[in-house]
């Protein structure tokens, strides 16, 4: 049966001014190193921002990610079998989805985000394009198990076996050992046995890494700017917005594309009552993209308790996708 995403069960998060975005952004801009976590980046505009960034001539991943998927996702499929509840870990626009769920029309879809309001749209319009899929969204933190609806792991094991994705190298944003209790979060949330698609982006030449992150247009600034709007608006803040540039850096010994705001002259703010200084030059670090090699990968999968038995790449060897198997169940 097909169930409109505003009739569907729903995990409720914290209301717009949310205690958890204060306590980080307070704790984040009170050290000498300051930083803020990536996953507020993605306010409803913020979501937004991001689409745009995913038509950019420099963002390569989109684009190569998608060729994957329509190459690969019969097979994952085949594998999975079509009637695999699918469950996604940080949804978005659910746009990638839509390739594999070509080939599992009529089955249920649990997207997981953080950002309620963008993820509401996405499931309409993925709801008029399948009327035969169940979609069950859930606002939650990916971070931690995400208590799923019984119709997809039932306690009796009596559902097939999920398919979790997690396309958009998304999983670049964590540190490694963040990402190995993400994963094994992940394999708690979707049971025994089941599947996981995910798509990692592969180390290359910094050059080209920096332009897909600083592209010409700005769409990635304006990205990153808007978290300090966000900070403004949600926080009661005064931080000046002419004050900070983006700033993307290749920091080779971790292997990461880092985003930094940087302070263009000495500025003076508050948020939620606090005051804060920040010298010329000085930055607030406000996202990491990590980058991958094809063993590196394997590994990072393996230690969170999931074994690659597929994994795919372009031509030009730029980005992985991955099809990987709860430990236990996995072939070999
Ligand atoms: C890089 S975007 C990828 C979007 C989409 N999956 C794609 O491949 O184009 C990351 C997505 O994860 C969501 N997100 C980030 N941190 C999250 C968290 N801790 N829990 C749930 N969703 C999160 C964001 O709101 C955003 O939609």
């Amino acid at each position: 049966m097909a169930t409109s995403p505003l009739d569907a069960p729903r995990r409720a998060l914290q209301p717009s001014f949310d205690p958890a975005f204060r306590a980080d952004v307070l704790r984040g801009l009170a050290g000498p190193a300051k930083s803020i976590p990536a996953r507020w980046l993605y306010d409803e505009t913020g979501s937004e921002i991001f689409e745009a960034i995913t038509q950019a001539p420099e963002y390569y991943p989109t684009r190569t990610e998608t060729s994957l998927l329509q190459a690969h996702s019969a097979d994952v499929v085949r594998q999975s079998g079509a009637d695999a509840p699918v469950v996604e870990f940080g949804s978005g626009s659910s746009l990638k989805t839509r390739i594999l769920l070509e080939h599992m029309p009529k089955t249920t879809y649990v997207p997981i985000d953080i950002c309620g309001e963008f993820m509401d749209a996405a499931c309409a319009e993925l709801g008029a394009r399948f009327p035969g899929l169940e979609i069950l969204p859930v606002e939650g933190d990916f971070m931690q198990e995400v208590p799923l609806p019984s119709c997809v792991k039932s306690s009796d094991g009596a559902s097939p076996e999920a398919l979790g994705f997690f396309p958009g190298s998304t999983i670049g944003n964590l540190l490694h050992a963040e990402a190995i209790d993400m994963l094994r979060a992940m394999r708690r949330t979707l049971g025994e046995g089941a599947w996981l698609l995910i798509g990692m982006d592969r180390t290359k030449e910094p050059d080209r890494l920096i332009a897909a992150y600083d592209d010409a247009l700005g769409v990635t600034a304006r990205f990153n700017l808007n978290l300090l709007t966000r900070i403004n608006r949600e926080l009661d803040g005064s931080i000046p917005l002419d004050g900070f540039r983006h700033l993307a850096l290749w920091n080779d010994e971790r292997s990461r594309i880092e985003m930094h705001l940087e302070a263009l002259r000495d500025v003076r703010f508050e948020v939620a009552g606090t005051p804060f200084t920040m010298d010329h030059g000085e930055t607030i670090h406000t996202e990491n993209c990590h980058k991958y090699t094809p063993q590196g990968m394997e590994g990072l999968l393996a230690a969170g308790g999931w074994a690659t038995q597929c994994h795919w790449s372009d031509a030009d060897g730029d980005y992985s996708l991955l099809l990987a198997r709860a430990h236990d169940h996995a072939r070999g």
